[in-house]
């Protein structure tokens, strides 16, 4: 029986701008995603039936599962019949503001894709995605893509090669639409975000995210924890609506108490294969 061993790997926000609430609920977004490799390994190989075992006893392995969900999504879309069967080993915290179930379901598509002998184009993948979260089809990109619209709207960017950064997770997590409740509006920046873009091909990147404010609004603890990551001498961004910050500059990491933190670097994905 073909098995297939893939990374799943987790995303950062290096600038997060909100332009607005759309009709929909949803907010339109302008941000430039990038690929770390802090990652899930997923084991897929097909079966008569669905089947998701986890190393994260408090992930459900039902239907409610963003892998599950993706792989029947594959098969409504596809009309193929068969079942897959999946084991996913969890790194990625979960509500950190990671992509981490977003990146599984991607993971999920190309790989079930995969094991049909690649049936499906890219671009129509990349599409389908987007009807599994806002932030899953920018996995189908070359690992560094600005993306738009609800976030579903990727553009590859040149690779950001080789830039490390910390990731520190705080123990709780973050319900997202409670963040984006909580943003306001007329406070924020009225920054360009193709000026940002910009300015990741100079020596000065703007790193910055709108959802910080609304964050420490709904878990203040997150204010604490950035005052101490800046005393040590780094910069904070805040990754998606939270609760994990990325960090840059050359401080050593603080000890925070109950918090987990991680060494990554930039992750690129070539066109022809997933993430190595
Ligand atoms: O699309 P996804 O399921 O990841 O979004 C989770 C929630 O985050 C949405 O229900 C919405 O409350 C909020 N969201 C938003 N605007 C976006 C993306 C997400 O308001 N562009």
């Amino acid at each position: 029986m073909t098995k297939l061993t893939l990374r799943s790997p987790a995303k950062i926000n290096l600038f997060l701008r909100i332009l607005g609430k759309r009709p929909d609920g949803y907010h339109e977004l302008a941000s430039l995603f990038q690929a770390v490799d802090l990652c899930d390994t997923l084991e897929f190989s097909l079966s008569d039936r669905d089947h998701l075992t986890c190393s994260d006893k408090t992930l459900p392995t039902d239907s409610s599962n963003l892998i599950l969900k993706a792989a029947e999504l594959y098969r409504r879309k596809t009309g193929l019949q068969s079942g897959l069967k999946v084991n996913l080993h969890k790194k990625i915290p979960i509500q950190g503001g990671l992509g981490g179930g977003s990146s599984n379901a991607a993971t999920t598509l190309w790989a079930f894709n995969a094991l049909n002998n690649n049936l499906v184009p890219l671009n129509d993948l990349t599409r389908w995605a987007s009807e599994i979260g806002s932030d899953t089809s920018f996995f189908f990109s070359n690992g560094t893509a600005y993306c738009t619209g609800r976030g579903e709207q990727v553009l590859n960017q040149t690779p950001l090669d080789n830039r490390h950064f910390w990731i520190v997770k705080l123990p709780q997590g973050i319900s997202t639409p409670q963040v984006y409740k909580s943003l306001d509006l007329d406070q924020l920046a009225m920054r360009d975000p193709l000026i940002a873009l910009e300015s990741f091909s100079t020596s000065k990147p703007h790193y910055f995210n709108d959802l910080e404010e609304a964050a420490y609004k709904v878990m203040p603890s997150l204010k604490t924890v950035q005052s101490k990551l800046q005393d040590a001498g780094l910069k904070p961004i805040l990754s998606g609506s939270g609760s994990s910050f990325f960090c840059i500059g050359e401080g050593a990491m603080p000890s925070l108490e109950g918090c987990e933190s991680f060494r990554v670097r930039t992750l690129k994905r070539e066109s022809s294969s997933w993430y190595a």
